[in-house]
């Protein structure tokens, strides 16, 4: 029996993702009538369909596909749970995820939409489900986790299976418990979230510290 997600792959098959040098976002091209595209990031692009809208359909970049294989397999791994969207189905090139409503927490802090503790908590209990797994819960960041009826939803699990601790969720964990009230209720201009993302990136290079690099942010950036 044909899935009624099947409705979007002859779509899909009509838009190419491409990837981008130093971490950039993919880029996309191409043209349907029933996709709609609902985010970016450094490997893949997602797509909502008009005729499927319970999907998310994670169409990887011509040069990463071989990660379609290993985040199916995660998610197989993490089996079904609250913290994580479902995947339906992996093809060549693309996931099927269900759709998952709520902004990411990076346009939270855009937007000032508050970003309750309950998020901060269910992140902390999603990373200790995914080790009593037996996997590894790297790359959480503020655009991989999303605020769905003020719990957290956690997106992108491709990096699982690699080993280390990228210490993204520490750092971020800790900018929430000491500095969020600065900026929890107001809008952060995306110029400011880019400088402070991009000094984060390259922190090794400009600071010699995490505590140097947020010291940093706050005397340029805020004057507080
Ligand atoms: N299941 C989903 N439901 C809704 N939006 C999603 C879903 N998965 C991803 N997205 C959106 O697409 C963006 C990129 O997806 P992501 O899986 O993080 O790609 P990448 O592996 O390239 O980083 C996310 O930041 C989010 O905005
Ligand atoms: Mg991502």
């Amino acid at each position: 029996m044909e899935s009624d997600w099947n409705i979007a792959a002859n779509s899909l098959s009509k838009i190419n993702v491409f990837s981008n040098p130093d971490n950039e976002p993919v880029t996309i091209s191409g043209d349907t009538d029933d996709l709609k595209c609902i985010g970016v990031g450094t490997d893949a692009a997602v797509f909502g369909s008009l005729c499927a809208p319970a999907y998310a359909f994670k169409k990887y970049a011509k040069d990463k596909v071989a990660k379609v294989k290993i985040e199916a397999d995660v998610y197989r791994i993490l089996g079904d749970s609250p913290f994580f969207s479902t995947c339906f189905a992996s093809y060549d090139e693309y996931l099927v995820l269900s759709y998952e409503e709520g902004k990411t927490l990076f346009d939270c802090i855009l937007q000032g939409i508050h970003i309750p503790e309950q998020v901060i908590n269910d992140v902390e209990d999603a990373r200790e489900y995914v080790r009593n797994k037996g996997l590894n819960p790297r790359d959480i960041h503020l655009k991989n986790i999303l605020l769905q009826n003020g719990r957290a939803k956690i997106l992108d699990v491709s990096e699982y299976v690699l080993p280390g601790n990228d210490f993204r969720w520490e750092h971020l964990k800790k900018g929430y418990e000491e500095y969020y009230h600065l900026i929890d209720g107001s809008s952060v201009p995306f110029w400011l979230v880019e400088t402070t993302r991009k000094w984060y990136n390259q922190r090794n290079k400009y600071f010699s510290s995490f505590d140097e690099f947020i010291k940093m942010v706050l005397k340029i950036l805020y004057k507080k």
